[in-house]
């Protein structure tokens, strides 16, 4: 199959793109799209066929249950029971936006979509691109990032062209995506909030709604509440070593471990800041994910800057750690689980 890639302009995109897109999305096929948060691979969630080419393309392990985009309520109410006082209060603050809430679902969604949950997982994206397609389809569009499964999320069209090249028949490329990282995934259908995934809207954001929600942790030997989260994602091919402390102490731990690889003739890569770009030794390849001032920022170039120092053929790289608070905790969670070893003060 031969992928074909529409630019368009991200914020008034091309009407005969959104239409050709949606044509195919009713027609039971997929298509990737940027999003505010990453490029999606989607399909129409109501059908079976469809849903399984997400799968297919990605080579994604069919118990990782997929979140379901919708352009207005209207749409929500045909796919989930009626949401609470507290769904509703999120919805009118942070929708359409990134925040994907966990409901009750109805029939009409496919149970390849959900894992066979008895819920569903569902957000109104903001990006103008993700908006019109899901109106001009008129249908739920099921959509996980479009990666190959365990690879970094693709904040631009080529990482999408990079992996599904040839499996997919259609990119939209809108260009850089806004927020670089996923969506925050909460649970309100329990007793208290829980965020099952940490994304671009924090903890913090969320508490004066609905208090401090609990960030969910799994237990060794515990049964996941996600099905998708006992996968270990967005690795690069490269080892890599997650050093956790304070700054300062952080870049000199990692010159010394460093030394040592490079000594043995290793290709070693550093994932740094603009604030500790300089006081690595000059063997080293250092990607900057930006500066500290700008902790969005930092967010938002970590899956490019990932696949960056992938393709440095290098043979391991070692990244900065970073206090566990605000949206430094939503970086936290995609470094750990794209380490292959953490080392903790
Ligand atoms: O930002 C995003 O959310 C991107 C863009 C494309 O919108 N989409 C995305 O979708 O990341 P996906 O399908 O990869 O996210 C799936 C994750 C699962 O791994 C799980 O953590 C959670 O969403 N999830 C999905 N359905 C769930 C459910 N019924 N109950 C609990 N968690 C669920
Ligand atoms: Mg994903």
């Amino acid at each position: 199959m031969q992928t074909k890639i529409f630019k368009v302009d991200p914020i008034e995109p091309d009407r005969r793109v959104i239409v050709r897109a949606a044509n195919l999305i009713r027609s039971g096929e997929v298509v990737a799209f940027p999003t505010e948060t990453v490029y999606g691979l989607g399909a129409d969630s109501t059908n079976d066929r469809a849903v399984e080419k997400i799968f297919t393309a990605k080579g994604r392990p069919s118990d990782n249950p997929l979140i379901v985009h919708v352009s207005d309520l209207r749409m929500l109410s045909r796919i989930v029971e009626r949401p609470g006082k507290k769904e509703l209060d999120l919805i009118s603050y942070y929708w359409p936006g990134p925040l994907t809430i966990v409901f009750r679902k109805k029939e009409v969604i496919s149970d390849l979509v959900t894992a066979g949950l008895p819920t569903v997982a569902v957000r109104m994206p903001s990006h103008p691109v993700a908006l019109a397609l899901i109106k001009e389809s008129g249908r739920p569009i099921a959509a996980p990032s479009a990666n190959l499964s365990g690879r970094p999320s693709p904040t631009r069209a080529e990482h999408v062209m990079k992996d599904l090249s040839g499996k997919i028949p259609m990119i939209i490329d809108a260009g850089p995506t806004e927020f670089g990282v996923e969506s925050t995934v909460l649970d309100l259908t329990g007793e208290y909030g829980v965020i099952l995934r940490p994304g671009p809207i924090t903890a913090e954001d969320l508490a004066p709604l609905i208090g401090m929600a609990k960030m969910y942790r799994l237990g060794k030997g515990e049964r996941p509440l996600a099905p998708g989260m006992k996968y270990r994602h967005y690795a690069p091919n490269t080892k890599m070593v997650l050093v956790c402390g304070g700054p300062n102490g952080i870049v000199d731990k990692i010159n010394r471990l460093a030394e040592a690889e490079v000594r043995k003739g290793k290709r070693v890569g550093v994932l740094c800041t603009d604030e500790t770009k300089g006081r690595y030794d000059e063997r080293l390849n250092k990607v900057s994910l930006g500066s500290r001032f700008s902790p969005y920022m930092l967010v938002r170039n970590l899956y490019h800057s990932l696949r960056t120092l992938d393709d440095m053929n290098l043979d391991l790289i070692f990244a900065e750690g970073f206090p566990e608070d605000g949206i430094l905790a939503t970086l936290m969670n995609r470094l750990r689980k794209a380490a292959s070893k953490v080392m903790e003060e």
